[in-house]
């Protein structure tokens, strides 16, 4: 069984040897490379990646045969009979399926370390989504096996494909904003609980990364969490979590599935020195920017506070989808043998933030970081 699998390990390097000579000899076209890819798991979330790939086929974005599983067998059937992709009747057909280069894991969070690793044994790059595994030394175990096999590991961290982060990131780098103070962030919906992860690993891990990419750091420096399970013993239904980085900047967040209140609510406040930044995420193209601050003045020994506020600009960018736009960085990445921006290290460390925070909730108590990561 391992000297077959080890066979094939070695055909796909074989393979992948291959497109990499032929990347370098010719002019890179997406349309060009033609890779097979099975989406597995066609359930809430997989219906959209499907719906994606079905318009980047219509784009000539991506020319492969796309092969649905999903072990409930009657929604990959769905998805198959209106997108007319075809089907796998298990994964073991995708596994031993030569022409399937690549693998995308959009099942429960609990399956994702088991399928992956599978996927990579049998010599598939794999994009798996968020979280990546509920395990941070399991993740560890996959990129190392990534490695290994030269092969790309993707995880689903849509937030780095959002255009109204983006282009928040490109302005704070420029200094538009000042220095950083805080950020505070809200996500609250209202919908069944997941059955294997509570909302710090399937809504805040996004809040963890996207506050590190912003602040340009790897992990914050404290880590302090609450978290309160009404349904279930094991699982929180919400969380309110506090973040410190570096020069005094601060992160706060909080985020439930209980309120029934919005259909889906989505919002971020970043406030600098200079200005401040407002993101709805459900609005992919936009930022609201503030022009205000307050300033210190110094009169007669005493400290006078005064506020400087100008009108606000709405920023509109062009729309891009952001989970297209993540489709579409993993297939170059494939293609082009690329790193990802949203590679197995950024996954992990997302993993291991939310291993912290569910320490420091349950310990009542702030967590030090680089006590914890060694
Ligand atoms: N990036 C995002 O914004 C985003 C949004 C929602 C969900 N997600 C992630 O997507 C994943 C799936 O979430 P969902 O909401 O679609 O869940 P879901 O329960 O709606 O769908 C999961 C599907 O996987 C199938 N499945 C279960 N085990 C399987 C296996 N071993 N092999 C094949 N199929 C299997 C189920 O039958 C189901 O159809 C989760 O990891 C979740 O965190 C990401």
């Amino acid at each position: 069984m391992l000297n077959s699998v080890f066979k094939k390990n070695l055909e796909q390097k074989d393979k992948n040897m291959k497109k990499k000579e032929f990347i370098k000899c010719s002019d890179f076209n997406l349309s060009n490379m033609v890779w097979d890819l099975a989406i597995v798991g066609c359930g809430y979330w997989g219906k959209n990646i499907v719906r994606v790939f079905s318009e980047l086929r219509n784009e000539n974005i991506f020319l492969g045969d796309i092969i649905l599983f999903d072990v409930n067998q009657d929604r990959a059937k769905e998805l198959s009979n209106l997108y007319k992709f075809n089907l796998a009747q298990s994964f073991e057909e995708i596994l031993i399926n030569k022409k399937i280069s690549s693998v995308l894991i959009i099942t429960p969070s609990s399956t994702h370390y088991s399928l992956s690793k599978r996927a990579l044994e049998a010599g598939k790059n794999v994009f798996v989504e968020k979280p990546f595994t509920l395990d941070s030394n399991k993740a560890k175990e996959l990129i190392k096996l990534a490695k290994e096999m030269d092969l790309t590991l993707m995880v689903g961290m849509i937030f780095r494909f959002h255009q109204g982060l983006l282009e928040l990131k490109k302005r704070l780098d420029l200094g538009e904003f000042g220095k950083i103070l805080f950020m505070y962030g809200t996500k609250f919906g209202y919908s069944v609980p997941n059955e294997d992860a509570g909302v710090i690993f399937t809504l805040a891990i996004n809040d963890f990364d996207i506050y590190c990419f912003l602040t340009g750091t790897e992990y914050p420096e404290t880590i302090s969490a609450n978290r309160g399970s009404f349904l279930r013993e094991d699982l929180e239904e919400i969380t309110s979590i506090c973040l410190t980085y570096p020069e005094n900047i601060h992160g706060y967040f909080i985020e439930s599935w209980l309120v029934p209140v919005f259909d889906r609510h989505r919002m971020m406040y970043l406030v600098g020195t200079n200005k401040t930044a407002v993101i709805d995420y459900l609005k992919p193209n936009e930022i609201d920017i503030y022009d205000a601050k307050i300033k210190k003045e110094i009169l007669d020994d005493r400290m006078l506070f005064k506020m400087e506020k100008n009108p606000m600009q709405k920023v509109i960018l062009d729309f891009k989808e952001p989970l297209k736009e993540e489709m579409k960085h993993f297939i170059t990445c494939v293609t082009n043998k690329e790193k990802s921006f949203s590679d197995g290290i950024v996954g992990y460390r997302a993993v291991k933030m939310c291993e912290l925070a569910l320490k420091s909730a349950k310990l009542g108590k702030k967590i030090i970081v680089k006590d914890e990561i060694g």
